[in-house]
């Protein structure tokens, strides 16, 4: 899947919290070569990748991510999904995004033998120290969750969701590890799922960690605290987050001309890729400065975690970030 991340906690005084992510700007860049793919579910990929010439890896913990730079030049961010333990190799695992190009790419142009280029591990999903936990994953969702859910051995119990069985990658390797007390509930044979009676399973005073689609994480965000007053919740978030507060402006891409309306519920990414699909972009949230491009004239509202005062004099973030005014010119 496309990622993303964000994260938000709800600490012990059970407020709930929204935090700047521990953004780490460098990174370790490594060149990887693909190793083995497999068919994790029907449109999941999992990809384990070498380093290029063999050698250790960088270490890393449950919940971290790396960027991925494709052959095409595009830039994807995906969880680690695999073994911490295991120094020489990293799994990732890639959902097919109708419409995904990233995604497309990973499936259907790369085999095994194939370089790949990655920075990282970072990580802004940690796993806090707690007496007990309770992960909800969602779909795709379970890739930073299996870390932790392994991690966490017998203090954790896994309540894993999904349209059905057969989209819903590493069943298998969870029932054969008898992994978290798992709870397995796909959305055909179960009904969607009631996020805050399984959030009412976590013992007083557990970590709650939930990643999966966005209304899944609404939905967590809202009753954590009713249902587990002394815990905290931890979600991370593989899309972006909606428009807050926007309206309407022009954006003009200076070395077409060409102007775009940017509508009060849209970002000036999406907009903006309405005329040119190939923009950069990743992570949607902001923080990864992909999308970054230079502003010619205009104010800017700018909404981004990365950006430095002297750089936003002239940039923009287009996934998150908006005109202040009725109109920008962007050097595209
Ligand atoms: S896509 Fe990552 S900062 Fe915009």
């Amino acid at each position: 899947m496309d990622a993303y991340l964000k994260v938000f906690v709800s600490g012990p005084a059970a407020a709930v919290l929204s935090r700047p992510n521990p953004l780490r700007h460098s990174g370790f860049d490594i060149d990887m070569v693909i190793e083995k793919r497999v068919r994790e579910a029907a449109d999941v990929v999992g990809l384990s990748l070498r380093r290029a010439g063999g050698g250790t890896l960088p270490s890393w913990r449950p919940g971290a991510h790396v960027d991925v730079f494709l052959p095409s030049g595009l830039q994807r961010q995906y969880s680690l999904c695999g073994d911490p333990a295991d120094r020489e190799r990293y799994r990732i695992a890639v959902r097919r995004i109708p419409g995904g190009s990233g995604s497309a790419e990973l499936h259907d142009a790369l085999e095994v033998g194939d370089r790949l280029r990655i920075r990282g591990p970072r990580n802004a999903f940690t796993l806090v120290d707690a007496p007990s936990y309770l992960f909800l994953a969602g779909g795709i969702g379970i890739t930073p969750i299996l870390p932790m859910v392994r991690a966490a051995g017998a203090r954790g119990q896994l309540v894993y969701t999904g349209r059905s069985r057969a989209s819903m990658p590493f069943l298998e390797e969870i029932g054969a590890a008898g992994i978290g007390s798992a709870r397995i509930l796909p959305d055909d044979e179960c009904g969607v799922p009631e996020v805050a009676g399984i959030l009412a399973a976590a013992e007083p005073g557990a970590a709650v960690y939930v990643c999966g689609p966005p209304p899944m994480l609404a939905a967590a965000q809202r009753c954590a605290f009713e249902v587990n007053p002394t815990g905290s919740l931890h979600t991370e978030r593989f899309s972006a987050r909606p428009v807050v507060d926007g309206r309407e402006f022009d954006l003009t891409l200076a070395r077409t001309g060409t102007t775009v309306r940017v509508g009060a519920q849209e970002t000036a990414l999406a907009a903006v890729r309405r005329v040119l699909p190939d923009v950069s972009y990743s992570c949607r949230q902001g923080f990864c400065g992909s999308c970054e491009v230079g502003v010619l004239s205009g104010a800017v509202d700018h909404r981004d975690r990365r950006l430095t005062e002297s750089a936003r004099a002239q940039r923009i973030s287009l996934c998150v970030s908006r005109a202040a005014g009725d109109q920008l010119v962007l050097d595209l």
